[in-house]
């Protein structure tokens, strides 16, 4: 098999239900401590490199959605090794091909510490590129889902808000949700944690398998 960063990367030391780690950076927004959104859910992302084609079009899709992200009181945070004149000169550029405003801050990490903090960096990355790495952190600043994909494959915008509205949704009572699941649909009942339970179920259509229409009709809205 031929050597490929993206084959060996490792996503994150961090796991699910770890604090993310805080930073201090400058940003197209301004100098920013990652603490300063506390209180609000987080999407921190790496993208590899300003001016390319994948990144561009994730950064338009998100710009163009975040009036919905806002909605669900979830803020945008890009991060890149890029310099922070670089990600000026790639959102004026954006701007101007496309007429869209990037929406966001674009953190700058030249010395790669947020990137090595987050294991955004492929374990034996041939350059300084990050992976298209992303956290949804929750407003107490915890780690509640992450993703992390090769730099030839775009994220869907799509997907990462029913992420948020699931995790959401999952906060408020005790459901589960369901593959795909997006607001409104029908939840799951959580398993049965014990064989009483499991033995003495009845009037399901299948014991380990609950669906119930969704009370919580608020629930990612
Ligand atoms: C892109 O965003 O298009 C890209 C970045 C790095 C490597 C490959 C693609």
């Amino acid at each position: 098999m031929s050597s490929n960063a993206d084959e060996n990367a490792v996503c994150s030391p961090l796991q699910i239900g770890d604090a993310a780690p805080d930073f201090q950076a400058r940003s197209t927004m301004g100098e920013m401590n990652l603490s300063d959104y506390r209180g609000r859910w987080v999407l921190l992302f790496s993208h590899p490199a300003d001016f390319t084609p994948v990144c561009t079009s994730e950064f338009i899709a998100l710009s163009r959605a975040s009036e919905r992200f806002a909605a669900l009181n979830c803020a945008l945070v890009a991060v890149s090794v890029d310099s922070l004149y670089s990600h000026l000169g790639w959102v004026r550029a954006i701007h101007e091909h496309f007429g869209v405003t990037v929406s966001f801050p674009v953190v700058e990490d030249p010395s790669m510490v947020i990137g090595r903090a987050y294991g955004m960096l492929a374990d034996d990355a041939p350059d300084a590129a990050t992976l298209r790495a992303t956290f949804f952190i929750d407003p107490d600043g915890i780690i509640r889902a992450r993703l992390c994909y090769p730099a030839t494959i775009g994220r869907s915008v799509e997907e990462l808000l029913r992420v948020i509205a699931a995790l959401q949704r999952v906060d408020k009572t005790n459901v589960v949700t369901p593959e795909g699941w997006r607001p409104g649909d029908d939840v799951l009942l959580p398993p049965y944690q014990d064989q009483v339970s499991a033995l003495d179920a009845a009037g399901d259509t299948c014991w380990f398998h609950r669906t119930r229409p969704d009370q919580d009709t608020e629930a990612g809205k």
